[in-house]
């Protein structure tokens, strides 16, 4: 495994690679990883001959400075974990490879306001920082295809968003929700919750998975109702629970929707965890 810090290095490599033909895959972190990261990347070596993973706590993405701070750093950790699965490239950057004029950077595309519900609103300028960091890994990476996990739905369809409307060639792939055997989805911040709200927080793929086994039979305002219920019930504090379509993620009028899938955000103890299951895929 290469591992590279800086923008010409990382781009002359990878220039070389794809003049001899090779196509590359591209697995963005921030590091920490977990085994949905490595499913990611397992993905990506088998679409792709290339693999390139890079890690970068991207700060204009936390609108919380106290959840920046507190974000696991565990570099060598991580390192290991890649050479372990054979990662071709690991893209290391600093704050000012990513951002030479500064934080204050910001991509023109019109989201048709995608950034602006769910984990938009509780979060304000979240998605914001996502796209920024994104647009700016791809046009350093160039890569062929980008692997990103349905984990966080909402930053998977606005990625798709800005690759559509940049008319950039960069095909996404979607990977599905890796989650520990008791059903809580991976998270690099799992490891911060406490063993009680690690047991507690099952109960938000208990809800998704009742959402989708009653989808059929009940209102979308009961199951909403119910499951919000059952997470306070559980000891957490929900801040959404929702059915809605999987394009552009408005609340469902219609259970006839193409695709229909249920997104929940709620917090354990301090930790604030996201999940969602799909009902109807797109
Ligand atoms: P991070 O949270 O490190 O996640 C990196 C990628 O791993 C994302 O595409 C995410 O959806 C995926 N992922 C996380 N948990 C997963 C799970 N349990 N199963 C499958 N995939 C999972 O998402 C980010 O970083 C950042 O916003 C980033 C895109 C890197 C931009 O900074």
């Amino acid at each position: 495994m290469q591992t590279f810090n800086k923008e010409t290095a990382i781009k002359k490599r990878l220039e070389f690679l794809r003049k001899k033909g090779k196509t590359i895959g591209f697995v963005p972190t921030m590091g920490a990883l977990h085994k949905g990261h490595l499913s990611l990347i397992e993905l990506s070596k088998k679409k792709c001959d290339i693999t390139v993973c890079s890690i970068f706590v991207n700060p204009t993405q936390f609108n919380n400075k106290e959840d920046l701070e507190k974000y696991p750093r565990k570099t060598s950790i991580d390192k290991e974990l890649l050479k372990g699965l054979d990662v071709d490239i690991l893209f290391l950057p600093d704050e000012k490879v990513i951002y030479p004029d500064g934080l204050d950077v910001e991509v023109d595309v019109d989201l048709e306001g995608l950034d602006k519900k769910w984990e938009g609103e509780f979060r304000p300028g979240h998605f914001k920082g996502v796209v920024e960091v994104v647009k700016r890994l791809l046009d350093i990476v160039q890569p062929d295809r980008l692997i990103m996990g349905q984990k966080d739905f909402q930053q998977f369809t606005i990625i798709k968003m800005m690759l559509d409307k940049l008319k950039m060639k960069t095909e996404l792939e979607v990977a599905p929700i890796y989650r520990e055997n008791d059903g809580l989805a991976m998270s690099s911040r799992n490891e911060r919750l406490t063993k009680e709200f690690c047991q507690k927080s099952i109960i938000l793929h208990e809800t998704l998975a009742f959402a989708k086994n009653n989808f059929e039979t009940k209102t979308v305002d009961d199951i909403e109702k119910i499951a919000l219920q059952k997470i306070i019930d559980s000891g957490l504090k929900p801040e959404y629970f929702k059915i809605v379509d999987g394009k552009y993620l408005n609340a469902l009028k219609d259970k006839k929707s193409d695709s229909v899938i249920a997104i929940v955000a709620a917090y354990a103890g301090e930790i604030r965890l996201i999940d969602n299951i799909i009902i109807k895929p797109l």
